[in-house]
């Protein structure tokens, strides 16, 4: 079983991802609700959350941990991947080989919260791999709320990503990194403001690429994977809190009605 955690509904995007790239494997998510926003929270704090998600996964069976949020993966991978032995699978890397490999000016866009932005891990790692690289950063914190009221289409939801793409246009960058569970669900509307010729990363197709690949060369993980009898694989969802508006987003998410299970973690 693959177990998937985030701050909150948002990795809903990563689970999305997972089910068309490795259809038939059993998925286990955990999304966070009653503690979300990790974006606003200090790196401890976030930390704890993360040890605590991932017992919570673990003790569901899970045998991969996939940290679906950006935050999270940010503050925690390390300490995760010391004090659990299971592979960890995080979006940060993923996102920033795509964004690398597609780059032509070198010229790199990252949006997400606050706390990821303030975290530079994602410029530190693209100027890892690419010295020369130019990295632009903008935190975009009314977006998360947006997507959670299921603004997707609204023209106000359209004017403020306008508003926070227009400094990295200036920039003139001609990739950008979606460096958020949530902005994959804006991807259409983020993508008509940057542009055509701005290639988009979306962190959530990227890690279940990454994961893919990883199974693909280790066997005998993906052995003790155990894959589901239907063709389409056993997906479980719980939430720490349940609202009828986190079960509405939900389903807006993977464009289909799915059932929320309430846990205490
Ligand atoms: N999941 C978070 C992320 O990807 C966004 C929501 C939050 O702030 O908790 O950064």
């Amino acid at each position: 079983m693959i177990g998937v955690f985030d701050s909150g509904i948002g990795g809903l995007t990563v689970v999305k991802a997972l089910m068309e790239s490795l259809p038939g494997y059993n998925i286990v998510y955990f999304g966070d609700t009653a503690r979300t926003p990790y974006g606003t929270k200090s790196l401890d704090t976030v930390i704890d959350y993360s040890i605590q998600n991932t017992e919570f996964l673990l003790n569901k069976g899970a045998k991969i941990i996939v940290i679906a949020c950006n935050t999270a993966s940010s503050a925690a991978t390390q300490v995760l991947s010391e004090k659990f032995d299971v592979p960890i699978f995080e979006v940060v890397t993923p996102a920033v080989e795509a964004a690398t490999s597609a780059t032509k000016k070198g010229q790199i866009g990252v949006i997400g919260t606050r706390a990821t932005i303030n975290s530079g891990i994602y410029e530190r790692l693209i100027k890892e791999k690419m010295d020369k690289a130019l990295v632009y950063s903008a935190p975009c914190p009314l977006l998360v709320p947006l997507v959670e009221e299921g603004w997707l289409k609204k023209p106000e939801t359209k004017m403020i990503v306008k508003k926070y793409i227009a400094p990295l246009k200036t920039r003139q960058i001609d990739t950008l990194i979606l460096g958020c569970t949530h902005y994959p669900v804006l991807k259409e509307i983020i993508s008509a403001k940057t542009g055509k010729r701005v290639e988009i990363i979306d962190s959530s197709i990227e890690v279940s690429k990454a994961l893919a690949d990883y199974l693909a060369e280790n066997p005998k993980v993906e052995k003790s994977l155990i894959k589901a009898e239907s063709e389409k694989g056993d997906v479980k969802f719980f939430v720490s809190d349940i609202t009828p508006q986190f079960e509405k987003t939900a389903s807006l998410i993977l464009k289909q009605k799915i059932r929320l299970e309430h846990v205490k973690n």
